[in-house]
């Protein structure tokens, strides 16, 4: 059973307080380096970033010259736009707003049971035509989380709902801790 404190801010706050927010790579995605140098990067534009930790990739996105803003309820990264938000309300707080929703880490963090919700949210965010980059991790069963392992079947029938799937791949770049056990899916919002 998913301990339903991860839906509240506080079990995030006690982590980062506690100096032990382990998920954190110390500097951007490799994944995400690699993909704004190939073909996979999406056109500029407003790029959203939900449940952001610390923001290394907004980071990233910014330098690349993308209009990036993280989105976290438990943490205030400085130097980058950012706003405190619980990601559930982002579809309703920023309706059809962005270009690009980037998912790393925060699918895994919620109680699995609102991830239908979550990913109602993200597709509320996009814009007609926008992109939902999604890195997945872990993909292997794991009810003990977070991190709550992800199914690759869900991939389509949950994160994808209502959206076409542009790519899919396990990335060689990951982090070595996390290689193979990533999905990169790239979908587009219809319209
Ligand atoms: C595992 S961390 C990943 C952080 C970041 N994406 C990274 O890769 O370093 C999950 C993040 O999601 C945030 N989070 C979890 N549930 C959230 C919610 N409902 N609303 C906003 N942020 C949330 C947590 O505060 C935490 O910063």
């Amino acid at each position: 059973m998913p301990d339903p404190d991860v839906s509240h801010s506080g079990f995030w706050k006690k982590i980062y307080a506690a100096g032990d927010a382990g998920w954190d790579l110390g500097g951007p995605c490799p994944v995400f380096e690699h993909l704004l140098r190939s073909d996979l990067a999406p056109p500029r534009g407003r790029v959203a970033f939900p449940g952001c930790g610390t923001g290394h990739d907004v980071r990233l996105f910014l330098a690349a010259g993308y209009d990036a803003v993280g989105f976290d309820f438990a943490i205030e990264p400085k130097g980058i736009p950012f706003e405190h938000l619980d990601v559930f309300e982002l579809g309703e707080r920023h309706p059809a707003a962005f270009d690009v929703v980037v998912e790393y880490t925060c699918y895994c963090a919620i109680d699995p049971a609102r991830r239908a919700e979550y990913a109602g949210a993200l597709r509320a965010a996009l814009k007609a035509g926008g992109r939902l980059i999604a890195l997945l991790y872990p993909m292997e069963p794991r009810p003990d989380g977070p991190p709550f392992g992800i199914d690759e079947a869900e991939i389509d029938t949950v994160l994808g709902a209502g959206l076409e799937l542009l790519h899919v791949e396990t990335p060689a770049s990951s982090v070595e801790s996390r290689r193979g056990r990533e999905r990169l899916v790239i979908f587009r919002k219809p319209g």
